[in-house]
């Protein structure tokens, strides 16, 4: 038996998303902090990632032109609540959260040093999508944890235990589990 529909409500059956904190500056210099889903590669030093135009987020990007993805780990999920509701401007959701930044390596934007990995992006390019923006950006440095980096060189997704998928809106979150060969 299959459920079929028509329209744009199929979409809900392409729902898996990795989850990120962007980092971005306030013009005052504080740093926001935001939870975003589903960012994809779009080529080897590009990403592009769909973000509410009515987020700081959005708004700090197209000033700066630059933000920075920061990988957390299964330990700070119980602090992704934070990064999702609306903190004042001149408070950084890094410090509500218990957290610390790390200074920016290519860019002034700093990551959240208790994340697991930060990648740092130049703001290239936007194609506006209704609500929200799909943001396009140029890797221009960062980091990972070294227990966490594997021997290819990119990230050991069950050393750093990131989180893989969530069920939006409800606050579960998805950690890598079975792994078969194929
Ligand atoms: C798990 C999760 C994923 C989210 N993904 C997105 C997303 O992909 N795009 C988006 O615009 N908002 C997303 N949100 C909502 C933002 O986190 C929320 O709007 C937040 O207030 C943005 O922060 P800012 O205003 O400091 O930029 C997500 C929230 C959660 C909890």
């Amino acid at each position: 038996m299959y459920h079929e529909v028509e329209g744009s409500q199929a979409m809900g059956f392409l729902a898996t998303k990795p989850t990120m904190i962007i980092t971005t500056l306030h013009a005052s210099g504080v740093v926001n902090g935001g939870v975003f889903g589903a960012y994809t590669n779009l080529s080897p030093s590009q990403v592009g990632t769909a973000i509410g135009t009515s987020s700081d987020t959005y708004a700090n990007i197209l000033r700066e032109r630059e933000f920075v993805i920061n990988v957390p780990g299964a330990d700070l999920v119980k602090t992704l609540r934070i990064f999702a509701s609306n903190v004042p401007a001149d408070k950084s959701e890094v410090d509500e959260a218990g957290l610390s930044t790390k200074d920016g390596i290519a860019l002034r934007t700093p990551s959240i040093a208790q994340c697991m990995a930060a990648v740092e992006f130049e703001f290239e390019k936007e194609v506006p999508i209704g609500h929200h923006s799909f943001v396009i950006g140029r890797a221009v440095g960062g980091w990972i944890r070294e227990e966490c980096l594997d021997t290819d060189g990119k990230i050991d997704i069950f050393k750093a235990r990131v989180i893989t998928d969530f069920k939006y809106p409800k606050p579960l979150y998805v950690l890598p589990g079975e792994v078969v060969e194929g």
